[in-house]
Order: structure tokens, then C-alpha cells, then sequence
């Protein structure tokens, strides 16, 4: 192994490395947070017991996504303050409404057009809350504003 090889082996550790972004009871009274986990902007939602944490931009134009959650047919959603898109928290997968011309109903049904925004790990340990970065290597489309908006907010501690 060469230098180059270990010094990126050893950033490639670091990243995957889970980071405190707060105390559990401060979370889940608060019911959000965002902080900076390896330099990427991440907010962290606590909606209906349970934790969420995806990339703080918004895939569309890199609105900060972190005001608004609501249900959307049955699924726990981002609303987007800039332009109102909607994001699973689960699974980032942006929605939308479609009208299908070829059913008689035409009524507007929610679809999905895949994921959209980078979702990350939540854990809880001993009162504190970790995120741990996504390890999907395809590229996903917030990935661009998290690039962009790199080492905004403060570094919490490691873990
Ligand atoms: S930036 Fe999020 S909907 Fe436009």
C-alpha cells in the first residue's frame, strides 16, 4: 500500500465514522436540527417517533429544506419553502401529482420520481444522536448543494 492509497483509505474511514448532532431529548423536543457531519450540511428530523437525517439542500435549487414536515399520502414529507417540493424523509424520494388521462376518475395521484435527496443513518446511544453518512456511491441529485454548500454550519463531536 502506498501513501496515497492509505491517506485515502483513512478519509474514506473518517467519513463513514458516525457524528453526535445533539442530545436525544433536546432532538425530540426541538423536532429538528441541522449540523455539519464530515463537512456536509445534514438536517435531522424527529416526526412521529422517529429520527430522520438527509442532506440540508434541497435537490431542486438548494433550498434549505428543514422548516416544514407534514404527511403526504401516508408518508412523513419535506416541504420545500422555496418551491414547495415535496421529500420522503425515509427515503428522500421527491413526489409529485399526476393525473393519469387514461383513467376515467381523473383525479391527481402522488408519484414518485425516484430518489432525489441523499438520506442518511440515525442512531441513538447513551442520550446522544449520531448520523452517519450515506455510503450509496451513485451519485444522487442533492448531492450537488451539498457539494456547494460544503462546511456551512458548525462541527459537532465525533463520536
Ligand atoms: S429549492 Fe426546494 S423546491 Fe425549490
Amino acid at each position: 500500500m502506498n501513501e496515497e492509497s492509505s491517506v485515502k483509505t483513512s478519509k474514506e474511514e473518517e467519513g463513514s465514522s458516525p457524528v453526535c448532532v445533539g442530545r436525544e431529548d433536546d432532538l425530540k423536543k426541538n423536532k429538528k436540527t441541522t449540523a455539519s457531519v464530515h463537512d456536509r450540511e445534514v438536517v435531522v428530523f424527529y416526526h412521529n417517533g422517529r429520527f430522520y437525517a438527509l442532506d440540508c439542500r434541497c435537490y431542486r435549487s438548494g433550498g434549505a429544506v428543514g422548516k416544514a414536515v407534514g404527511d403526504i399520502n401516508g408518508q412523513a414529507c419535506i416541504i420545500c419553502p422555496w418551491h414547495k417540493y415535496k421529500i420522503t424523509l425515509a427515503t428522500g424520494e421527491g413526489l409529485y401529482q399526476a393525473i393519469n388521462p387514461r383513467e376515467p376518475s381523473l383525479s391527481p395521484k402522488w408519484r414518485s420520481k425516484g430518489v432525489k435527496q441523499r438520506t442518511h443513518t440515525v442512531t441513538v446511544d447513551n442520550g446522544n444522536v449520531y448520523v452517519t453518512l450515506s455510503d450509496v456511491v451513485d451519485s444522487i441529485d442533492s448531492d450537488y448543494y451539498a457539494e456547494k454548500f460544503k462546511n456551512m454550519i458548525y462541527s459537532p463531536l465525533k463520536k
